[in-house]
Parts: structure tokens; C-alpha cells; sequence
């Protein structure tokens, strides 16, 4: 029975209306009826589930019960590119399987943080996540290179890395963690923002406490440039830019905005200093109960959503960055010659990560100057 329910009543859940005094007879005839025509409603829908069990229109057999019922992780807001890409992966992998494989997106980090969620992922406690790749870096080292400062020209040159072979001897890699990497999606490029003063040249990092993702690379990268990294994670961000407990962080476009972090930060330098692709895993305990059939759907459903979220994110960070300036956040642009300084600061990652990773590092440098 339906009470309790923050003071409303069961009555008014059923939109029954109580009529006062001897309105009580009409009260009742109204509830048989409503009592009627609930069982009819029943009746049509255990009739329609029925037929569904059944057969389609053109005879053939259907799947109403699902065989698989998968758990996805996303710690971005509904409306984001990322998890707009994986409920389109739900999406197509439900159609292509006739609903026999259903999987439940879960958006905003309530199935964990990031990295707990990708060791979730490696024991088998959840199916699916779109995690940045710098939450694998440390258990992967050479993951890390993928997201070295400045190593990509630009866009075009990281796609031209992750979607040839280099993405795909990343993707066999993967596998010794116990998980498959499906697609990769994008994350554009991530920027410093800062509440206490802006960031134009790089004394201007000297005492400032930058948020960095929980990653070696990650703090490497901003104590180089002159900053006190704090790793930390996602969600807990913007409280600690509200209360000071860090001066800035770094991320992209969207990411600033959809979590509000202009409203506690309002300085924006655009120096790229970083792109750190994300990609879709399953945990391998869950891709082994799959037919090889249905891993090939899986594989081609998550290129697809992909194809789908990199077009959302071009769109989103061009939303994004009209929308924080709308509400006074203030860019920085760096001159050329600032960002080259950025740039030599950083270097002792290269060569922290180059000695072990040297033949990897040239070749995808050599990627970008191919046509
Ligand atoms: C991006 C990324 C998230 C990540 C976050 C971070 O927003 O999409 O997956 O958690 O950066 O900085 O931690």
C-alpha cells in the first residue's frame, strides 16, 4: 500500500479527488470505477507483454527478457557528451541483440570515483565505464604516454594516433588489467583555471595549489611548470576551489563548465596542455561470458557511439566556452613565446617517460608530420 509518501496520501497518488460530507457515495462509485478500468489497463498490459514474448508482426521470435543486464559507469552529468555516447552504446547494443543485452548507464560518479571504479571494472563488480586513460597510468605505465604534455600537435594528430596502430596496440595492452578497451572517445584539450588571479605567464603558478587527477604524470606535469600539485578527485573539485583549499585545476572545455568550477574559478588560460583521450572498457569477466557474436556487436555499437560522442563533444566545447564567458569568466590567451616556456618546463617528463617509451614517443611524433 502506497502511504507515507512525504505527506501524500494514496489518494492523491491515484489523482483520486476527496469530496467532502455525503459526497461520500459518489467517492465510491468513482473508485470502482477507477478499480475497473485499472484491471482492464492490467489485463491490455500483461496481453501485450504476452504477444511481446510471442512473435513480431513479421513472425518472428522476439526477446522481451533480456539475457544480460550489464552495469556502465560515467562519472559526467546526464547531458554530457560522454554519457550521451553511452547510453547511445546501450542503445545500439539493445537493438542489435533484440534486447537480449540491456545496459544500465549510471551517470554522475554514484557508482564510484573514477579509479575505484576501474578497479571495480577489474574484479568484475562492475561491467562497463568510459574512464580517462589517466586513471590507468599508474597501473599501466605506458598508458601514460598517450597523455605526455604537449605531444600532440593537435587534435587531428591524436586521432590519427589513437584510430591507427598505435591506438590498437594501446588497446591489446589494456587487456593485461583485466579489462577490453572498446572505442575511444574525446576529451579535447585541458587547460588551467585558477580562483585567485590568473595564470598568464609561468612565474604566476609559484605558491598556487593546482587540482590535479590522481595520476604520477599528472603531478609531475604541474610541479614542472612551478605549482604544488594536490591530486584529487573529480566530484570534490569544486568544494575545494570554493573553500580554497586549492587555487586552481586543469581541465577541459566542458568539463569546467558542466561542473560549475567557473562559478569558483573564473580565470581560464588556454595553454592545451594536455589531451588525455577516454575509452570505453568492459571488464574481461564480463566479455568472456559473451558469444563471440555478441562481443563483435559490442565492439561495433562502441566504434559507433564514439563516431557519435566525438560529434557532441565539438559541439559542447564551443557551448561551453560561449557559456562561461556569458558569466564572466575571463580567458587568457598565452603568446607564443609563453607557451613555448610551458612547454621547456615540462620537459623533464620527456625525459622521465621517454628513456623507457623512446621508439613509442618518436613514432607517434612521426605520425603527426605524416600528410
Ligand atoms: C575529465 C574526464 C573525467 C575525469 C576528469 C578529471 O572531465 O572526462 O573522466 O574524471 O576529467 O579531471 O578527473
Amino acid at each position: 500500500m502506497l502511504v507515507g509518501h512525504k505527506g501524500i496520501d494514496e489518494k492523491q497518488l491515484r489523482g483520486e479527488k476527496v469530496i467532502e460530507g455525503n459526497g461520500s457515495l459518489v467517492k465510491q462509485k468513482k473508485k470502482r470505477q477507477v478499480c475497473r478500468m485499472g484491471v482492464v489497463v492490467s489485463l491490455l498490459g500483461i496481453l501485450s507483454a504476452l504477444a511481446a514474448c510471442g512473435r513480431t508482426g513479421s513472425g518472428e521470435e522476439t526477446a522481451a527478457v533480456p539475457e544480460y543486464v550489464f552495469t556502465y559507469a560515467e562519472n559526467q552529468a546526464e547531458d554530457y557528451p560522454t554519457t550521451q555516447g553511452g547510453y547511445k552504446f546501450a542503445e545500439l547494443v539493445k537493438e542489435r541483440t533484440g534486447g537480449k543485452i540491456e545496459i544500465l548507464i549510471s551517470a554522475g560518479a554514484v557508482l564510484g570515483d573514477e579509479k575505484s571504479v576501474v578497479d571495480q571494472l577489474r574484479f568484475g563488480g562492475i561491467d562497463f565505464t568510459r574512464a580517462s586513460i589517466s586513471s590507468l597510468g599508474d597501473i599501466l605505465p605506458k598508458m601514460n604516454v598517450l597523455q605526455l604534455p604537449y605531444l600532440y600537435t593537435g587534435q587531428e594528430h591524436m586521432w590519427k594516433v589513437l584510430d591507427g596502430e598505435i591506438g590498437d596496440e594501446f588497446f591489446a595492452e589494456v587487456e593485461s588489467l583485466g579489462l577490453v578497451a572498446l572505442s575511444w572517445y574525446d576529451a579535447g584539450a585541458r587547460n588551467f583555471y585558477t580562483s585567485t588571479k590568473p595564470i598568464e605567464k609561468l612565474e604566476d603558478f609559484q605558491g598556487m595549489k593546482i587540482r590535479v587527477q590522481e595520476a604520477e604524470v599528472m603531478v609531475d606535469m604541474v610541479e614542472a611548470l612551478g605549482a604544488e600539485a594536490v591530486p584529487m578527485t573529480y566530484t570534490l573539485v569544486y568544494s575545494a576551489l570554493q573553500t580554497g583549499e586549492i587555487d586552481g585545476a586543469e581541465n577541459n572545455w566542458p568539463s569546467y563548465e558542466s561542473m560549475g568550477h567557473y562559478e569558483v574559478a573564473k580565470y581560464y588560460t588556454v595553454d592545451e596542455h594536455t589531451r588525455v583521450p577516454e575509452v570505453q572498457l568492459v571488464s574481461r569477466s564480463t566479455w568472456d561470458q559473451l558469444t563471440p557474436e555478441y562481443q563483435q556487436i559490442m565492439r561495433e555499437c562502441a566504434q559507433e557511439s564514439a563516431i557519435y560522442e566525438r560529434e557532441l563533444w565539438a559541439r559542447r566545447e564551443k557551448t561551453a566556452m560561449r557559456k562561461v564567458v556569458a558569466k564572466d569568466c575571463q580567458v587568457v590567451e598565452l603568446s607564443a613565446e609563453e607557451k613555448q616556456r610551458f612547454r621547456n618546463a615540462v620537459m623533464p617528463l620527456y625525459e622521465k617517460y621517454y628513456l623507457e617509451y623512446m621508439d613509442l614517443i618518436e613514432a607517434i611524433v612521426a605520425v603527426g608530420e605524416t600528410e
